[in-house]
């Protein structure tokens, strides 16, 4: 029994230091010290042996039994110890290097610019309003006093979506919807994008945006609207621009004016952004027709108003120098990148 133990023994320490896994070292448990296993078959053998030799080979057993767990333990300590640090080595966390950045989108320039300028005008007391893009020709045209031989609405010029409905050439068709629903004093402003059938060029595209501005009240006077203007104009590029005022004409407004203001990128001396003028047509104005009052259901003898219509995409252009308006919806991400956000 004694030749039996020693080599029980021996074959464990040998299969032990084949052992790498946590897992091996378990299975070598099962196979030495498991219910069916060899140090379970010595104990059954000390049937066999004389009574007198019994003690010594019990504790020959006993003494293997525990010899084989104490290797046991601390082989299956290592091995999980081992194996441990090897999975914390692969997921550990190497602080040099650099952090994964998750990109940052911004706001289009054209919508960014026009948050800036409604900051403003509300700023100055006016409320923002919103008029649908597929409009009827009346919102667009009747009601502006835009009978239907005026040229603007012409095929050329509007794009129609189906008999009497058509993308909304100006921002202006908010005016209509407002005077018909509200009672003056109105003070609103309409920033939205607009559509024209026009030949796409470095100049003019097919959509642009605009602020459209409405205020009506008693006693509203042409020099109201040109201080709200030029303070406008001051706010937003922050500095003494000097501002033109030329008569022109709308048919919803009388007298009709537009605004020009000296050209930003040359300081007024002339390029060719102001097709070396030294000036630069920012927006159309003027005090709101008596018709299109009328045409609301507003006295005329009462109230007046003035009203406005602003381009967007040439306030971008003068603030960034930038030449093409074209570059506005292509979406090129070298062009949008040049707009973080802030
Ligand atoms: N709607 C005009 C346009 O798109 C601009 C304009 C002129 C708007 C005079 C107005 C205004 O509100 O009073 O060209």
């Amino acid at each position: 029994m004694k030749e039996g133990i020693c080599s029980i023994q021996s074959q464990f320490d040998v299969d032990l230091k084949e052992c790498q896994s946590a897992k091996s070292v378990e299975a070598l448990k099962v196979h030495y010290l498991g219910r069916k296993g060899l140090v379970q078959d010595q104990l059954k053998n000390l049937r066999h042996v004389p009574d007198a030799e019994k003690p010594a080979a019990g504790k020959m057993v006993n003494d293997l039994k525990e010899y084989i767990e104490g290797r046991l333990d601390s082989a299956l300590q290592e091995c999980i110890l081992r194996e441990e640090n090897s999975r914390l080595a692969q997921e550990s966390i190497d602080i040099t290097l650099p952090g994964r950045k998750n990109p940052i989108g911004s706001k289009h320039p054209i919508t960014d610019i026009l948050d800036e300028m409604v900051d403003i005008f509300v700023q100055m007391g006016f409320s923002v309003q919103s008029a649908p893009e597929v409009e009827t020709e009346y919102y667009n045209f009747d009601v502006l006093n835009m009978g239907e031989d005026h040229p603007a609405r012409d095929m050329q010029d509007t794009f129609y979506v189906a008999p009497g409905v058509v993308l909304r050439t100006h921002a202006s068709n908010v005016q209509g919807r407002i005077m018909e629903t509200t009672n003056p004093p109105i003070r609103v402003i309409c920033p939205g994008r607009c559509f024209r059938n026009e030949s796409i060029s470095s100049r003019s595209h097919v959509f642009f945006h605009q602020i459209d501005g409405l205020y009506v009240d008693v006693d509203v006077s042409l020099q109201d609207l040109i201080a709200t203007l030029t303070q406008f104009i001051r706010a937003f590029f922050k500095k003494e621009v000097d501002v033109k005022i030329r008569p022109s004409y709308f048919p919803f407004v009388e007298p009709g004016i537009e605004v020009d203001i000296s050209c930003h990128l040359c300081d007024g001396k002339g390029c060719r952004l102001c097709k070396h003028s030294g000036w630069l047509e920012i927006l159309g104005a003027g005090m709101v027709h008596p018709q299109v009052l009328r045409n609301v259901g507003l006295d005329p003898e009462k109230y007046s108003g003035y009203a406005w219509g602003l381009g967007i995409e040439r306030m971008i252009c003068l603030r960034h120098g930038i030449a093409d308006i074209r570059l506005f919806a292509e979406n090129d991400m070298r062009f949008l990148r040049q707009f973080p956000a802030p």
